[in-house]
């Protein structure tokens, strides 16, 4: 299964490497079958469309980027982001860090609904100016950990414009000040927002499964993240292996792709395994760590807790 998804991998790397070239590097005859992906550090991009708007960004102290900003996302979707940004959040919170959790995903928002929350205002109401980022976050638990909720399904939200993105992006460096993590749970894939957002974030973990697909995508990914901003700390999660073992096994076919077309591949973070309790969880809307923090998945997740709280 390991060689033939590094034979997958080998056969889509000229396909890959398209999708990932801007139309500069790519040869004159070549077919733009692919949408070009620009490679730059969206975080510190321009607006051609309004030359002013990083004016705030240009005059602000706090730097975009941060290590307490920890971007959570995957090549594809489904893999398991929204639930592990949650139960990250939990664990870290238990280790007695100040978190914030921020629903990212600007398309299908759904942290809210996963935690049973009902916010009375989410990101949408700070992008129109109605309320601060500060007023919107509501607390999880017994004050555990704050949460800022998105909203899905609106058109405006999901085609956010460079400028007021830039502007999300200094308002989200800032809030990150006032706690020791920000978590976010991005969308699916590279697309503009999810890289603006990943921009953001000091460290970014890339969710991956045993699917083929998984692992091809997320050496998409990476090749995107690693071009734009080549000294990023992207580190990888295996999640819903049947065992440890079959996760460390997932993790190799990555690296060895990785090693072989791209010369690098980012670290392990940790193996979360397929565990019942979590779509269980999610059908009681609560935190696995509420709910079963004995489960393997929640162990799991706490073994990753900790160890990015000594490396980040
Ligand atoms: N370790 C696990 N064990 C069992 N099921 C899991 C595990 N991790 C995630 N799942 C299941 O995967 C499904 C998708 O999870 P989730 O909604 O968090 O994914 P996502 O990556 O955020 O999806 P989207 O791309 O749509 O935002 C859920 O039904 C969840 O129960
Ligand atoms: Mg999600």
């Amino acid at each position: 299964m390991l060689d033939e998804t590094a034979t997958h991998i080998a056969l889509h790397s000229d396909r890959a490497f398209r999708y990932c070239s801007t139309s500069a590097d790519r040869g004159a005859d070549t077919p733009d079958l692919e949408p070009p992906v620009v490679l730059q550090d969206d975080a510190h991009d321009t607006d051609e469309r309004n030359p002013n708007a990083l004016e705030a960004t240009l005059h602000a102290s706090t730097p975009l980027t941060s290590n307490r900003i920890i971007a959570v996302a995957a090549g594809k979707g489904g893999v398991g982001k929204t639930w592990f940004s949650i139960s990250l959040s939990h664990a870290l919170a238990l280790q007695h860090r100040n978190v914030l959790l921020f629903d990212a995903d600007l398309r299908l928002a759904n942290v809210d609904v996963q935690l049973g929350l009902n916010p009375a205002h989410d990101i949408a109401d700070v992008l129109t100016g109605q309320h601060t980022l500060k007023d919107v976050a509501l607390a999880y638990g017994d004050d555990l950990f704050d949460v800022v909720a998105g909203r899905s399904g609106i058109g405006w939200l999901a085609k956010l414009p460079a400028k007021e993105l830039n502007a999300l992006g200094r308002t989200l460096a800032d809030t990150a000040q006032r706690y020791d993590h920000m978590i976010l749970d991005t969308g699916a894939g590279v697309g503009r927002i999810v890289r603006k957002m990943t921009g953001n974030a000091g460290v970014v973990l890339l969710l991956i499964n045993a699917d083929p697909t998984s692992i091809v995508d997320t050496y998409v990914s990476l090749k995107v993240a690693l071009a734009g901003r080549p000294a990023s700390d992207v580190r990888i999660v295996v999640n819903a292996a049947d065992s440890l073992r079959d996760g460390i096994k997932t993790y190799e076919a990555l690296r060895r792709a990785c090693e072989g077309f791209l010369g690098k591949s980012p670290p392990l973070a940790g193996v979360i395994r397929y565990d019942p309790c979590v779509p269980e969880a999610i059908r009681q809307q609560a935190s696995l760590l509420d709910v079963y923090p004995a489960s393997m998945a929640a162990t799991d997740v706490q073994v990753i807790a900790r160890r990015l709280v000594e490396t980040v």
